[in-house]
């Protein structure tokens, strides 16, 4: 594998224990990337074991491909698709679904993709290159107001005013359709600079999640994982910021809570009961991971699993 084509997975262990694997069970690695999690999961597996996997990239599901184990399959779609996916491949139910989000290293280190601040290349950003704007077309575009809300809500930027107007003003004179053109742009109107953080990195996160819908595609594909996940299944999400750490946490307090409607004169075992049981306390990387994967260092797992309700 060339070092370009490889991905330092996070929370390895950590995230397939938390599965709590069946030799025969059947499980979905929602986000494949170059597959550390999947490799893993296959080996928990027995001969009769199942594991579907997704990724909206497809030089993912080119890598996917090559795994070559009748035990495994590989589709090209969001997780934001799971239920359709799942139901193609006659599956009503599941033991169990890894999502591991956001970037995978090969997309960053891809100067092509145009993830990343730190090499110049066209500005797209799209995980899925098959559909939707890119950043560049995006910003060509976006109304003063949207490329500050992005900015602002997504990268938690407190320059995105002045981000904003520096992008608007730079596209009167030329479109901004390289990463370094970005990057340029928003060192110069950003004022001051964060220990050990390149000042573009709120930014290019910002227009990433917003470009691949990313905080929206996990809020939908949450309860349709919650309606396949079979009784005493497992859900593990490892998240990488607040943003998306947060739609994990409260969906899963939220369905870990019964609804109790008020004053019904209902014994304990009539109450309403939740659908899913929260396993342990959110889970970060060690020490020794993150001293060997920096990535790790903004890591949440969160783990819950489904009920009988
Ligand atoms: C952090 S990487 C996963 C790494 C993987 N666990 C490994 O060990 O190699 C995240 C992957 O999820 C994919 N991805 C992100 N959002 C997705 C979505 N909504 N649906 C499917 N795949 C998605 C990205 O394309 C990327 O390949």
């Amino acid at each position: 594998m060339a070092a370009q084509d490889s991905h330092t997975t996070v929370l390895l262990q950590e995230a397939v224990d938390a599965l709590a694997i069946q030799a025969d069970g059947c499980y979905v690695d929602a986000t494949f990337g170059r597959g550390g999690h999947s490799r893993l999961i296959l080996d928990r597996l027995g001969a009769r074991g199942r594991l579907i996997a997704l990724d909206k990239d497809a030089q993912a599901v080119a890598a996917a491909t090559r795994i070559g184990d009748a035990r495994f399959s590989v589709v090209h779609a969001s997780f934001a698709e799971l239920a359709g996916v799942l139901e193609r491949l006659g599956l009503e139910g599941v033991d169990g679904v890894l999502l591991d989000l956001g970037v995978s290293s090969p997309q960053l280190d891809d100067a092509a993709r145009g993830f990343s601040f730190r090499r110049d290349g066209p500005l797209d950003m799209r995980m899925d290159t098959s559909r939707g704007q890119t950043a560049a077309q995006w910003l060509e575009t976006a109304s003063e107001a949207e490329i500050r809300e992005v900015i602002h809500d997504y990268g938690e930027e407190r320059f995105a005013k002045q981000i904003a107007k520096a992008i608007v003003a730079a596209r009167r004179g030329a479109p901004v359709v390289t990463t370094g053109q970005l990057a340029a742009i928003v060192g110069a109107a950003v004022r001051t600079r964060e220990k050990n953080k390149d000042p573009a990195t709120r930014t290019f996160q910002a227009v990433r999640i917003y470009v691949n819908q990313e905080l929206a595609h996990l809020s939908l594909a949450l309860p349709q994982i919650l309606d396949l996940l079979k009784p005493g299944a497992r859900l593990a999400v490892i998240s990488f910021h607040s943003l998306e750490d947060r739609i994990v946490k409260q969906f899963m307090r939220d369905a870990a809570r019964a609804d109790l409607p008020i004053r019904l004169p209902l014994r304990e075992r009539e109450l309403p009961q939740p659908r899913l049981r929260l396993i342990g306390k959110p889970v970060r990387a060690s020490a020794q991971e993150i001293a060997a994967n920096p990535r790790a260092r903004s890591a949440t797992l969160r783990v819950a699993e489904r009920t009988g309700v």
